[in-house]
């Protein structure tokens, strides 16, 4: 049995590109740190760990969360982050000539101590193309790949949420979380909902799955998330029903995401999918629908920004059972843990 700060130390130098590339070892390692963090937020022992470094944070898309919370971490760790984008640099594409992703991330890995990526659906062509984006970096960084997104996961998301849920539900094994597509005027990723599907179960909790047809996930990751279901003795069910799936569930994941047709000809048709999914407006986590739940008493879970209205009522967002700002919150914790582990000096 190794001690915990050796189990730590064993993290250094770790990608994180989803949550199922590590072990169930692995996470609670950083699990347990994150609470840790949480409880010691400007006191904790590796306050230190990233003095003088610097995170370097690439973001394709816009965000609040995740830009606050990694550049928060950094100087809760001592250290600095700096916020990136693509056209702040001359990288190759399909249609021009630029620097390589090799060569950027040789470089890349001289300066920083880690390098995060946000690459999310509209600057990918098809699916699958930002997840190949960030295991080439991962080829040829020397320093650690951090998701903060892409178009498949999103890893520090999932560690938040079960931060979250470990905080309102103690032990999650045998609970059982609802995910649910909510109808949505954005056109989301799959990634939010991905990494709730092959986390929750490492940790025991049941999954309920319900889409309208023609909402597939990732056949794989579903497929994948069976297995870890299987593995803690978990159930996972799937359903196209909008109302019954809620009966006797312990949380609520309500989140909009497109569907497998919303890329084609190169590109991603967001307003298509938009028009699409308004015609399902009886898919919303509202009130009368919560009282489904297990003892009318079930949690509402959501990665944020929310599309209020649509993939959830006010009332259930703003209610007290909705533990999105504690989840926000806790991606702050998650991460500080990710870049202690896997960057800092511990
Ligand atoms: N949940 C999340 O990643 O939020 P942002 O898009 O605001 O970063």
């Amino acid at each position: 049995m190794l001690a915990t700060e050796q189990k730590r130390k064993l993290l250094k130098g770790k990608d994180l590109i989803t949550t199922a590339d590590w072990t169930k070892e692995e996470l609670d390692v950083a699990l347990e740190l994150a609470h840790e963090m949480k409880a010691q937020r400007f006191t904790h022992p590796y306050s230190e760990c990233l003095k003088l470094k610097t995170f370097l944070m690439f973001f394709y898309n816009p965000s609040v969360r995740t830009r606050q919370s990694f550049e928060c971490a950094s100087n809760e760790l001592s250290g600095s982050a700096m916020f990136l984008e693509p056209k702040a640099m001359r990288l190759k594409t399909a249609t021009s000539a630029g620097e390589t992703v090799e060569d950027a991330a040789r470089v890349m890995s001289r300066y920083g101590v880690g390098i995060g990526l946000r690459i999310l659906e509209d600057k990918i062509a098809s699916y699958g193309e930002g997840d190949d984006l960030l295991r080439e970096y991962a080829q040829y960084s020397d320093v650690p790949i951090i998701s903060m997104a892409h178009d498949k996961y999103h890893p520090c998301q999932g560690l938040a949420d079960m931060m979250g849920m470990q905080e309102h539900m103690g032990d999650v094994k045998g609970k059982t979380c609802l995910v649910y597509w909510g109808h949505g005027a954005l056109a989301r990723s799959w990634c939010s909902v991905q990494e709730a599907l092959l986390l929750y179960p490492r940790y025991g909790m049941n999954i309920v799955l319900a889409h309208p047809e023609g909402y597939d996930l990732d056949p794989e990751v579903v497929e994948k998330s069976r297995e870890f279901c299987k593995q803690t003795g978990a159930t996972f069910t799937e359903t196209n029903d909008p109302v019954e799936c809620y009966k006797n569930v312990d949380i609520v994941y309500s989140r909009n995401w497109m569907s497998p047709q919303a890329y084609y000809g190169g590109e991603l048709h967001k307003q298509e999918e938009i028009e699409k999914s308004l015609k399902y407006p009886q898919w919303i986590c509202d009130e009368d629908k919560m009282k489904l739940t297990r003892n009318g008493k079930g949690l509402f879970i959501h990665p944020m920004p929310v599309d209020r209205g649509h993939e959830v009522s006010d009332e259930v967002c703003s209610g007290p059972r909705s533990i999105i700002v504690d989840v926000a919150e806790n991606r702050l914790h998650a991460q500080k843990s990710v870049m202690a582990l896997t960057m800092g000096d511990i």
